[in-house]
């Protein structure tokens, strides 16, 4: 193990990274450059789907020009995330097959995207007959799940890697409301594959925590939005995270299910629409929330539009440099492991450095 890479486990050797630190795919937002930063950094950067446009196949170009720019940017590993949209019969949606297709055609396309883009994660809905697709393109196929019978069954159907989804988290968050510490030693004991923790991580801390309950490693939202190297996103979207206080954030009714993001009016405006007896039209509700969201992180409206962020953003204060924040969370994790195994041996258990 070299010095850079404190941590190597079967996650980091079967995706080919020194760290294992994910920066999750953050929908319907643009993430190239955040992802680029990331892998280049040593950890997993993740591109995110641009939302569900009337216009599907601008969707599937936009989403592809997005992965250009960041293997453009990056010589590392790199993923992308879809989530799987099913319709009231449990049929999968038109962009989620849109957008599957589009990754595996640029990758046959393109053997520099292809040597890159090396890892698809799936969300939301069971992935059925796209896990074939994905091993058969050569894919590392990983899918995250909010409940252990979720997670059993996606590993059954041949999914490389589970992440586990606390109900902490942010953006969309599983329906069966479990949290990480609950969810992930669950998890972890019903699988044999690579399990990842998603919701809640900020430091080495939680990745040594992640550790001990039998993860492999985290898949992080909330930390890596408040960074430097995430110009993408609208200064004040990310200031309204940093100044976020505990109970500052709310579980709304998403696109698909609860949805994590901060207390204003436009998530008021959701959970008096979910409590009142005059529904409107689901579609148009459907587009009214992705505009809202999307809204906020390109004009920094964080009062009217929709600002998903995890609960973790309130013990977030400040934005790390992805560069120097990747090796130095393993470091600090490896550290903390270190350290309380020492204590241990000399009989008294010190609490690890906060
Ligand atoms: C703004 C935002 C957008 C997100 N979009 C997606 C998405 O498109 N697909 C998905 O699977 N997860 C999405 N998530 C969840 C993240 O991938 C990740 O699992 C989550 O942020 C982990 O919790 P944390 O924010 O506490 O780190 C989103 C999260 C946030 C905060």
């Amino acid at each position: 193990m070299s010095a850079a890479a404190p941590i190597s486990n079967r996650w980091t050797r079967l995706v080919g990274v020194d760290h294992p630190i994910v920066q999750e795919g953050l929908g319907p937002f643009r993430t190239p450059r955040l992802a680029a930063a990331v892998s280049n950094a040593g950890g997993l950067g993740t591109v995110s789907m641009p939302g569900m446009p009337e216009d599907i196949e601008a969707g599937a170009r936009t989403f592809r020009e997005h992965i250009e720019e960041c293997a453009s940017l990056t010589d590392r590993p790199f993923a992308v995330n879809i989530p799987v949209g099913v319709d009231a019969a449990g049929k999968v949606l038109p962009f989620t097959d849109s957008y599957i297709r589009m990754v595996l055609e640029a990758r046959r396309a393109d053997s520099e995207i292809a040597r890159r883009l090396t890892v698809m994660t799936t969300s939301a809905g069971f992935p059925g007959d796209y896990v074939g697709m994905i091993k058969d393109a050569g894919m590392v196929h990983q899918h995250k799940v909010g409940a252990t019978k979720q997670a059993v069954k996606a590993a059954e159907a041949g999914v490389d890697v589970i992440l586990a989804a606390g109900f902490e988290m942010g953006g969309h968050a599983p329906s069966a409301k479990v949290h990480t510490y609950v969810l992930v030693p669950s998890i972890t004991e019903a699988v044999d594959v690579p399990v990842l923790l998603t919701g809640g991580a900020r430091d080495g801390r939680g990745l040594a925590a992640a550790l001990a309950m039998g993860a492999e490693g985290v898949a992080m939202g909330t930390r890596f939005i408040t960074s430097t190297a995430n110009a993408d996103w609208h200064p004040a979207y990310v200031q309204a995270l940093l100044d976020a206080q505990e109970g500052d954030d709310v579980a709304f009714d998403g696109v698909y299910g609860p949805c994590r993001g901060l207390r204003n009016a436009a998530s008021q405006a959701l959970l008096d629409h979910s409590a009142s007896d005059a529904p409107l039209d689901p579609v148009e509700l459907v587009r009214w929330k992705i505009e809202s969201m999307q809204r906020a992180q390109t004009t920094g409206d964080t009062t009217d539009s929709l600002v998903m962020t995890g609960q973790v953003a309130s013990a977030i204060n400040e934005l790390v440099d992805v560069a120097e924040f990747v090796p130095a969370m393993a470091r600090e994790a490896a550290d903390v492991l270190r350290s309380l195994a020492a204590s241990l041996d000399a009989g008294v258990l010190a609490p690890a450095a906060g």
